[in-house]
C-alpha cells in the first residue's frame, strides 16, 4: 500500500507507539544491544517523518520507561546519549517538517545534558503547527496517575476543589497528557502483548495493533500497514453497533 492510497483512509488523529525489540534485533545479527538501539533510532526518524507527511496530528513514542532505569548502567547511559544525539541532529528536520516536539514523564530524572538538549529542542520547535511529537521519557502510567492524585489533593487542600467535583475530566486534566487527545491507535512492535505501563488511563478505548516486526525494521511500509489495519476497525465505545 502506498502513501497515496492512505490519504483516503480514516486516519487516527493520535498514534502512540511502544517501540520494542531493539535488543532482539541486535541479537539476531550477533550485534550488541547498543547497535540495536542505534538502528532503532533510524526507524524512529523514518516513522516520525511518514506520520507527519500522512497528516497524523499527534505521535507519542515510548522511548524510555520508569522501569527501564533498572537496566545495566551502560545501556541506560547509551540510551540517554542516543536520545541526546537524536535531538541534536534531528531538530532541524523537525523544524523543516513543521513538527512540534513535546515530552511527558519524569523529565527531571534525565541526565542534565540530555534534559538541556530536550528543552532546547522543545523550545526551538514550539512555534511549529504541524504534527505534535510527544516523547515519553522516564514515563510510567502508574507514576503519572499517582502524581495526578497528589496534585488533585493539593487543590482540595487549598480549598480550590470540592471532592464532589472530581470526575474523569479533572483526572485527565492532571495527567502529563492533558494537552493531547487520547490515542486512537496504539502500536506495539516485537510481538509482546502487554502495555508495559504505557498510557494506562488514556488507552481505555484505544485500538491496539501488535506486530511481530522488531522496532529497527518497523519502517514506512510497516507504519502504513498499521494505519490500514486501523481503518478497518469498528470502534463501538461500549455501544451497540
Ligand atoms: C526497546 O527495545 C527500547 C527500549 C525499551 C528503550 P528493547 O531494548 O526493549 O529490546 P528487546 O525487547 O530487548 O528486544
Ligand atoms: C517498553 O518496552 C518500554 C519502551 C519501549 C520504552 P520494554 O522492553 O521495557 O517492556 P517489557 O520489559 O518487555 O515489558
Ligand atoms: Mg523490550
Amino acid at each position: 500500500m502506498s502513501a497515496g492510497s492512505v490519504a483516503s483512509l480514516r486516519l487516527p488523529a493520535h498514534v502512540a507507539i511502544i517501540m520494542d525489540g531493539n535488543g532482539r534485533w541486535a541479537k539476531e545479527r550477533g550485534q550488541t544491544r547498543v547497535e540495536g538501539h542505534r538502528a532503532g533510532s533510524e526507524a524512529t526518524r523514518e516513522v516520525v517523518e511518514v506520520a507527519a507527511e500522512l497528516g497524523v496530528k499527534y505521535l507519542t513514542l515510548y522511548a524510555f520507561s520508569v522501569e527501564n532505569w533498572n537496566r545495566p548502567k551502560a545501556e541506560v547511559s547509551t540510551l540517554m546519549k542516543l536520545l541526546e544525539r537524536f535531538l541534536k541532529e534531528r531538530t532541524e528536520e523537525l523544524l523543516k517538517n513543521n513538527i512540534r516536539l513535546q515530552a511527558i514523564g519524569r523529565l527531571n530524572d534525565l541526565p542534565e545534558k540530555t534534559r538541556q538538549q530536550l528543552h532546547l529542542s522543545i523550545e526551538q520547535t514550539s512555534h511549529c503547527t504541524g504534527m505534535t511529537l510527544v516523547l515519553a521519557l522516564s514515563y510510567g502510567g502508574r507514576t503519572e496517575i499517582v502524581e495526578a492524585v497528589r496534585s488533585i489533593l493539593r487543590e482540595v487542600k487549598l480549598g480550590h476543589l470540592d471532592p464532589a467535583q472530581i470526575n474523569e475530566e479533572v483526572v485527565s486534566q492532571n495527567l502529563y497528557t492533558r494537552y493531547y487527545p487520547d490515542p486512537d491507535l496504539l502500536i506495539r512492535t516485537s510481538g509482546e502483548m502487554r502495555l508495559s505501563n504505557f498510557l494506562l488511563w488514556q488507552s481505555s478505548y484505544t485500538e491496539i495493533y501488535v506486530t511481530k516486526t522488531l522496532w529497527p525494521d518497523f519502517r514506512r511500509k510497516s507504519f502504513i500497514e498499521a494505519l490500514d489495519d486501523y481503518s478497518t476497525r469498528h470502534r463501538r465505545f461500549g455501544r451497540v453497533s
